[in-house]
């Protein structure tokens, strides 16, 4: 049973994902700040139709959007929304990509969902529990680090990106293995879900993580804020056995 926050956020991602759905696949696409930087008009269609959703509901609150920026608001809420998470896997013809939207209260996360259009399915969470169209929220229950799968969020632009390889490098002897899914909202709803132990992302901006988070956390999973040695923003979010040993070596090595 979701919450007003959590039904919420999941009635205004499934507002965007129709958008996505209706594009059938047709967009027409350009590239932001890198060429590998990539959004298409469904990008901004969605993303309208998730502000004006919220703007009717919620006029009040502050929101986040990643096309459009900062939507003024005088409450102690705050909405994240990624309208497309993984534009190039869409561009590419790819399943993996998702609308996700978050709430936060005072700085802390309190709701996400994350619709797959091209799956069909979603997961929402806020604090009294999750809710989902099949899987239920679960985290894995592995208890070794060279049993885990886990995902690496690697980031679009030079720095954050080599630092992920860099990272990675270190990581593979240490784990089972791993995969870079292209979607950080995709990849927290397959730790949520427990068919990924754990996800390491550098480089991620607030609305690729709020969402996922509120699954992860819903999901009994143990999600980290940390800053690494050379002073960069990482997140580790997973199966709790795991989490914090994975966590030492993202702190060491990223
Ligand atoms: C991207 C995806 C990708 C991550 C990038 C993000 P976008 O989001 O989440 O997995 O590695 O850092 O920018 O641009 O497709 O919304
Ligand atoms: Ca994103
Ligand atoms: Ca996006």
């Amino acid at each position: 049973m979701l919450s007003a926050f959590g039904q919420l956020a999941l009635d205004a991602a499934v507002e965007g994902a129709k958008v996505v759905s209706s594009s059938h696949g047709e967009f027409a696409v350009a590239t932001k700040a890198s060429k590998r930087d990539l959004v298409t008009d469904v990008d901004h269609a969605a993303e309208r139709a998730i502000v004006a959703f919220l703007r009717k509901r919620r006029p009040a609150d502050e929101i986040l959007a990643e096309e459009s920026g900062e939507h003024d608001g005088s409450t102690r809420v705050r909405w994240f929304i990624d309208p497309l998470d993984g534009t190039m896997n869409f561009v590419h013809h790819r399943p993996e990509f998702a609308v996700a939207v978050a709430a936060e209260v005072d700085g802390t996360t309190q709701a996400g969902a994350v619709v797959r259009p091209a799956y069909g399915d979603w997961l929402a969470a806020d604090t009294e529990g999750a809710a989902g169209s099949n899987a239920a929220a679960a985290v894995s229950d592995v208890r070794r680090l060279d049993e885990a799968l886990i995902a690496v969020g690697v980031g679009l632009f030079g720095d954050s990106r080599m630092a992920s390889f860099r990272l990675l490098e270190r990581l593979l002897p240490e784990v089972r293995d791993f995969r870079r899914i292209g979607s950080a909202s995709c990849e927290l709803f397959g730790v949520a879900t427990g068919s990924l132990d754990a996800y390491v992302g550098i480089g991620t901006e607030p609305w690729d993580l709020a969402p996922g988070w509120a699954l992860v956390a819903a999901a009994g999973g143990r999600c980290l804020q940390l800053t690494t040695v050379s002073g960069r923003r990482a997140y580790v979010l997973g199966a709790p056995a795991i989490t914090d040993g994975l966590a030492g070596l993202v702190q060491r090595y990223a």
